[in-house]
Formats: structure tokens, sequence, C-alpha cells
């Protein structure tokens, strides 16, 4: 599938290549051109003026232009797709205007210029704008759909012990702020922390100084109690992630049951979509709960690993885990964003990570405890390594 990209401009305006590159050859796939050849070239205004003289007589630069090997009728069966040549300096103008990156605004482009070069055109006639603005339209959203499946999977470390440690003694070492400080720079992408109501390991001044700290990502666990919930408003972290919290369990049992809350919750939902905030649901893997939090509004979903962590066998560890495939791949359909997590570990881990419909692990108890032998920075990294 070779995809041509030559970039004659000055330099001034930097776009990544390889990315755009990529970006073409899964549009050529979603086209089902995945052997055709496909060249992009990208120039300055100067340059696309005199293309867009020559070509279409036509004084002034231009966004795209599109140069089809062969006539549209035969282009089916050709390898040869032809040139799509962009203007870097007219895009990078236009994404301003529209406020979006310029990679989206070249990737706009490259969409509406590979479909000049399959045959479609918008001049012919309305109706065949008609038909071209729905080709676009629905070439991007399958273009947004490949591009969430099979990302490259996120580490978030739960600190939550580091801070039960310091509660042990009731003094001020090890600090979760320290801790979470050093996941960041091991390469965690979040830092997930739980407020709870009995704060038994983080406390208040724990979450406003993470909220000040973290560089990567705050989420923010919680039961949906109003003391909680007001103290997350207050605080915005980037996103919450809503649990069952029972006071005397060890850490979070079961999911949530959103169905059973759904009133509720959708309120709660509500309430922090007013104030920006994200929320994700920690649910057990099963249609019920995902309907449940599709309904509720949430954005994501955080499919409880517990019991396929605890499996006593393989034959319930495979049940398990087919549950837990079945469950991310119901919510990537629905449109949800899908995280997972709870006792995972070294061994159990590389699997789940590797679904393609997982966008984020949060792992605390199995990183904590192998810190204490090597250290939280490569105990962060081994997992990172474990997951990539
Ligand atoms: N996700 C949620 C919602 C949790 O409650 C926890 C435990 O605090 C985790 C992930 C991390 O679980 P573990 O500490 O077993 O890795």
């Amino acid at each position: 599938m070779p995809v041509y990209l030559k970039d004659d401009t000055t330099g001034h305006i930097r776009v990544s290549l390889n990315r755009i590159k990529r970006v073409a050859r899964i549009l050529l796939k979603l086209r089902g051109h995945q052997d055709s050849e496909l060249s992009i070239l990208f120039l300055d205004d100067p340059a696309m003026h005199q293309l867009n003289k020559t070509y279409r007589q036509k004084d002034k630069p231009t966004n795209v232009l599109a140069f089809p090997m062969l006539d549209a009728d035969i282009v089916e069966s050709q390898p040869l797709l032809g040139d799509v040549v962009i203007s870097l300096e007219t895009t990078a103008r236009e994404a301003q205007e529209k406020n979006i990156t310029i990679h989206h605004r070249v990737t706009e482009l490259l969409i509406h210029g590979l479909l000049h070069l399959l045959g479609y055109d918008h001049e012919r006639s309305p109706r065949e704008a008609k038909i071209m603005e729905s080709e676009e339209q629905k070439l991007s959203k399958l273009l947004s759909y490949e591009q969430r499946r099979n990302q490259m999977i996120k580490l978030a470390i739960n600190i939550d012990h580091v801070a039960t440690l310091r509660q042990a003694r009731g003094i001020n070492e090890p600090d979760p702020i320290t801790a979470a400080g050093i996941c960041e720079l091991a390469g965690a992408a979040g830092i997930v922390v739980h407020l709870r109501e009995d704060r038994r390991h983080i406390q208040d001044r724990d979450v406003l100084l993470l909220r000040q700290t973290v560089k990567t990502k705050l989420n923010l666990e919680m039961g949906a109690t109003e003391e909680i919930i007001k103290i997350a408003l207050a605080l915005k972290p980037d996103m919450i992630t809503l649990v069952p919290e029972k006071r005397k369990e060890l850490t979070t049992e079961g999911g949530l049951n959103v169905a059973g809350q759904l009133t509720n919750l959708k309120k709660v939902v509500k309430r922090m979509s007013a104030a920006n905030i994200p929320v994700s649901m920690f649910i057990d893997p099963n249609s019920e709960q995902i309907e449940a939090s599709k309904e509720a509004g949430a954005t994501f979903v955080e499919i409880h690993t517990g019991r396929y962590s605890d499996a006593a066998n393989e034959e319930e560890e495979e049940k398990e885990f087919d549950l837990i495939a079945t469950a991310a791949e119901e919510a990537f359909e629905a449109g949800l964003r899908v995280n997972a997590g709870h006792g995972l570990n070294y061994l159990n881990t590389s699997r789940v990570a590797a679904l393609g419909t997982i966008e984020e692990l949060s792992i605390g108890h199995a990183v904590m405890a192998r810190a204490i032998f090597v250290g939280l920075d490569q105990a962060v990294r081994e997992m990172l390594a474990l997951i990539k």
C-alpha cells in the first residue's frame, strides 16, 4: 500500500509526515484501495497558486487539488490513484479559523482529495455535491473509529497504597504526591486516587496537591455521595470514576450497579458534565450495565477485571476473560471509551492490554507491591513494557 509523501514547502509550517502517511494508508484501506498507490504533495501558497492557475484557470491559491492518474471510470481496477496536492499555508489558516489542529484539517483535505481521485466531484451538480459530502462524512467517521480501535494502550497508576502506608503511621511519609511524580516520570499516562468517605488512605490535602502537580491526568475515584461530589466539582479532576463504596470492604469489591440507580447517576453525570468533568462507571462486564452507563451519559466505562484476576483455575480465568473481551467490544461499539482495572498484575495484564478496544488500564496494588522490592520507577516501567 505505497503512499508517497513529498514536502515541498519551506518548512515553516510543521506537520508530522509519518502521521499523515498513516492516516492515508487507513483511508485507502477503508475504501478498499489498500493495493493502490497514492502520492501526496505539500506546497506553500505561491506554488499552489501557480498550479491552480495552470490547471483550473483560477488566479489564487487553494487548499487542495486532486490529479487523478487515469479516467475515473477505470480507477476501480487501477493501482495508481494519482496525486493529492495540499497547500500547508492555506491549511494552517483554515485550521485556525475552524479552531482545529492542522493535522485535523490536513486529514479533512486528504479525504476530500482522495474522493476526487476516486471519481467524486462536487462541482458537477448539486446532487453530486451532496453525495460527495456524505461520503466525506462517512469516511471521516470510519477513520476515527479505526484510529480509536487498536490505539496504544495507556497505563494509569492508582497510588492509594502509598497513602495507606503513610496513614499506618499517621505521619507524613511516604507522600503520594512524590509517588505520583515518579509514576509520571516512569511513563504513566495518569494518576488515580480514591477519596473514600472514611479517608482511610487518600486525604483531602492529597487531592488538592495532586490537582496542582499531576501533569498527565488525574482520575478521581469516588462514591456518588453528596460530600464527595461537591469536592470533585470544586477540584475539577480530569475525570472521575464512580465506584460502589462500602465502609467495611478492603478494596472496591464489585462493579457499580448503574442500572439499579440510573436516575440518581444521570443527575451526577449531568452535574459533572456542567463542570466539564468526564465520568467513568466502574462496572462488571455485562450488557445491562454497559447500556445503563450509556443511558446515564457516561463518557467511559471501566470494566472490573477483579473476577478474572482472582480466578481459581484456568477454566474460570478463560470464562472471565471472555466476559471482559465481550463487554469491552460491546461498550466500544456503543461509543463509550473503555478502561479496565482491578487486580491486574504482572502475569495477567498483557492479554487484557492486547484486546484493542481498551484505552487505559488502572493498576495499583501489583505495581506498589513490586515497588517495595525494585523501586517505584522500575515497577511502573516493567508494567508499561508488558502492556505495550
Ligand atoms: N480500578 C478501580 C475502580 C479500583 O477501585 C481499583 C482499586 O482501588 C483499581 C482499579 C486498581 O486495582 P488494583 O489495586 O487491584 O490494581
